[in-house]
């Protein structure tokens, strides 16, 4: 009777062990821990036209709970211009189990969500993989928020015969939590660069730090063509704290991390970015996602502790409004301002 007992008790684990599923590897790392590899493929499909948006999104039905160290993603070069992979809660009720065309709603998840890794074949060549630092890792699977992972691939050619899968993921992850789960934060702005900025525009975001303590560990920027630098910066109590500051032309590096390593984020701290702007001609330039357009996104990578998971469920995001949002206008920013005066006179 005892040993039936245990064995009722053991079953539910034994059905769900990952060891048992033939695509999940595992291994021992550093110090003796179990390392497992899973590699999920996007589904064989035809696509008939060049510049389509597909998604898929598929339940993680054989992941319990497991925290995901590093994300490997490989794309066929030849079909593809760009893949996204991020993790949900739920997906929307247009979104489908199988792939689908998803250019015009992107935004195609309910509850949690958390976007991963952005691999795009111009602005980087190299293998798309992206380590979580130490004690950084992504929480994920059935009975976690992040329930669904989810692929975007933006194609650059008509995919007319079955091709071999055009972007593999493989998860590496482990059975215990670290100290710091991952979310990530945006900064970014509206409105537009006004005309006649030919001397240099500075577009600045900044928001007050409102969700529980993080770690800010790297700096993600991205500009489109008259951008040509992104700043990061903690602000607390009048002291500006560099994240991150890089030329965005070149675009060869676009995840930085912050100098030193994990830096503090406190409630009541601003979060600041700013954006330079060589406009080639006199007339206005829209902030917007299309090319002809600009951008200023920042997007800060973070750890916090799982306590406050319900604080993190989503990416956050501040956005400020252009050309009226001055760092000058602020009393906690306003150390660091009036560069559009000192390039416009
Ligand atoms: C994905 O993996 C399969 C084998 O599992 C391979 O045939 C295919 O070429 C891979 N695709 C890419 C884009 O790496
Ligand atoms: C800012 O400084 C004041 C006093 O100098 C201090 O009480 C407060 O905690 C500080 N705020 C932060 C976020 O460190």
């Amino acid at each position: 009777m005892i040993k039936l007992v245990v064995w009722l008790l053991v079953f539910p684990v034994t059905v769900t062990s990952v060891r048992e599923i033939p695509y999940i590897t595992a291994h021992h790392g550093e110090n003796g821990q179990e390392i497992y590899k899973m590699k999920l493929s996007f589904p064989n499909i035809k696509v008939h036209e060049p510049d389509q948006y597909i998604c898929y999104t598929r339940y993680l039905a054989e992941l319990d709970e497991v925290y995901v160290l590093s994300t490997l993603i490989e794309i066929n070069h030849e079909f593809i211009h760009h893949a996204d992979l991020s993790f949900c809660e739920e997906p929307e009720d247009f979104a489908s189990h199988r792939p689908w065309e998803c250019s015009r709603s992107r935004k195609y998840c309910k509850g949690g969500a958390v976007g991963v890794y952005f691999f795009d074949a111009y602005y980087r060549s190299e293998v798309g993989k992206m380590i979580y630092p130490k004690d950084v890792s992504l929480k994920i699977g059935f009975s976690t928020i992040m329930r669904h992972i989810n692929f975007e691939m933006h194609t650059k050619a008509a995919v007319t015969e079955v091709q071999y899968p055009l972007i593999n993921v493989t998860l590496t992850f482990i059975k215990t939590p670290t100290k710091y789960n991952f979310q990530s934060h945006l900064l970014l702005t509206d409105g537009f660069i006004p005309a006649n900025k030919e001397k240099g525009y500075f577009a600045e975001v900044a928001c007050r730090w409102d969700k529980p303590d993080v770690v800010a560990y790297a700096v993600q920027v991205h500009t489109h063509h008259v951008g040509y630098m992104a700043d990061a910066y903690r602000v607390r109590n009048g002291t500006w704290t560099l994240l991150a500051s890089q030329l965005t032309q070149g675009k060869t590096k676009v995840l930085v991390p912050v100098p030193g390593g994990f830096i503090d984020v406190r409630q009541g701290d601003v979060l600041a970015a700013k954006c330079l702007y060589i406009p080639k001609d006199n007339k206005p330039v829209r902030f917007g996602e299309s090319d002809g357009q600009e951008m200023c996104n920042v997007d800060i990578q973070l750890g916090y502790e799982f306590k406050h998971e319900t604080s993190f469920k989503r990416s956050s995001a501040c956005m400020t409004q252009h050309p009226k949002f001055s760092f000058c206008d602020h009393e906690v920013t306003s150390g660091i301002c009036g560069d559009n005066r000192k390039v416009n006179t």
